[in-house]
């Protein structure tokens, strides 16, 4: 028999290293012959673009290099598969595909929107009788996934969020005048990202003096006293916020196929409103797609958990039987830091998001609480060795 894997929504630095979990784990099986990949997601299934991941991966290096490489090495897509019961005509060709590669079990490695498709897939080979286990490996920057204690990319995500902010924040002291920073961060509608930032309070950082989440009410007059109360106590006042605040933000219209909005633009609309009533120097700074895909200083917690996460899915695949699963974390405990690795109802978690705790917020909404950071900070920990050429990081490729 063979497997498939395959990787959808948006990348993270730790998304390879799934990747590399669920081939290491398979390559144990023996009576698993070829471990396939799948390029864009679903789409490769469909359109019969698969690739033999044993002959790419061929080296130890290869997979260690390949662990650390931000981004999807497939590729990825945002694919929504139609209800069967509407149309079956995509499950049909899925189940030729796999047919065709003697293909027993697919891992789709992804967010909530993929486990859209995880579950719809299972759902129909268990109703045509078609014996594929169909596994789940979470995936998000945004942390929003139900059930699951956190999402692999989030902690590098995290780590890369705080030691940029870390070195903007150096940067905005230099002048003598005063100043406002403000620090767009991605999440979608969920906070956790943006939340993620108070990390920097561990080794004693006041900034960011401000975070606004999209799980409290975010009123322009109030964020304009808490910017001007800041302001007389410290020269160069930051604010992280997140991309999903509603503050009448110039909002795209485009949707992408599972009806989320392209978001961007709070930061440049907050830069506006602070410039006309604080009359200081004002800078808005998008963290854009660097925060999913800066691996120079991801998290090791982060990638190994990824790697961890995705073997234990083909053990939960193949020596139990599940399927119509998403793994996940159970925190054990934080100090020290220890996390379990759970099948889940992928019904459960798809289609759905987990939001940052409104008790993890200040009474003000302008902050989170000590709870938050206990939470964040074991995410956050070590650093990936970095083979480095010509002064460069050094990614894996499959385009060589
Ligand atoms: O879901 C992850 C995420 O990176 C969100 O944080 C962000 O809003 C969205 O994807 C961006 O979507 P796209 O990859 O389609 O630009």
């Amino acid at each position: 028999m063979n497997i498939a894997i395959a990787q959808s929504g948006g990348p993270t630095a730790a998304i390879n290293s799934s990747l590399c979990g669920v081939f290491d784990e398979a390559e144990k099986y023996n009576e698993i012959d070829r471990i396939y990949g799948s390029l864009n997601g679903i789409e490769g299934i469909l359109n019969d673009n698969l690739i033999d991941l044993k002959e790419v991966l061929i080296t130890e290096n290869d997979k260690q290099l390949l662990k650390r490489t931000p981004s999807t090495v497939l590729g990825s897509c945002r694919f929504k598969l139609k209800n069967s019961s509407d149309d079956d005509s995509d499950y049909k060709r899925i189940t030729q595909t796999f047919a065709k590669y003697d293909i027993k079990a697919f891992f789709y490695i992804g967010g909530n929107d993929s486990m859209d498709t995880v579950m719809k897939l299972d759902a129909y080979f268990r109703e045509n009788h078609i014996d594929i286990k169909v596994v789940g490996v979470p995936k998000t920057i945004d942390n929003d996934l139900p059930l699951t204690d956190h999402t692999p990319g989030f902690g590098s995500a995290a780590k890369y969020v705080a030691t940029t902010l870390q070195e903007i924040i150096r940067d905005s002291r230099v002048y003598s005048i005063p100043s406002v920073t403000i620090v767009e961060i991605m999440g979608r509608d969920a906070g956790w990202l943006t939340a993620s930032s108070c990390v920097l309070r561990a080794n004693g950082e006041p900034a960011p003096h401000l975070i606004y989440l999209p799980e409290s009410d975010f009123s322009q007059e109030r964020y304009l006293e808490d910017v001007k109360r800041i302001s007389e106590r410290y020269k160069a006042v930051i604010v992280a916020v997140s991309e999903g605040i509603d503050c009448l933000a110039s909002r795209s219209e485009a949707t992408d196929a599972f009806g989320h909005k392209y978001l961007s633009g709070v930061g440049k609309y907050l830069e506006e409103l602070t410039r006309d009533h604080m009359g200081c120097k004002v800078r808005s700074i998008e963290l854009n797609v660097m925060q999913r895909c800066g691996s120079h200083i991801a998290s090791l917690t982060d990638l190994d958990e990824a790697w961890r996460i995705g073997a234990a899915a083909v053990n939960e695949a193949l020596k139990y039987g599940g399927s119509g699963i998403m793994m996940g974390f159970r925190r054990i405990s934080n100090n020290p830091y220890r996390v379990g690795i759970v099948p889940l109802d992928v019904r459960e978690c798809a289609n759905k998001a987990k939001y940052f705790p409104k008790e993890w917020i200040t009474p003000e909404g302008n902050n989170v609480t000590i709870d938050a950071l206990n939470y964040f900070l074991p995410l956050i920990q070590g650093e990936p060795k970095i083979d480095y050429r010509n002064g460069i990081p050094v990614h894996f490729r499959l385009d060589q």
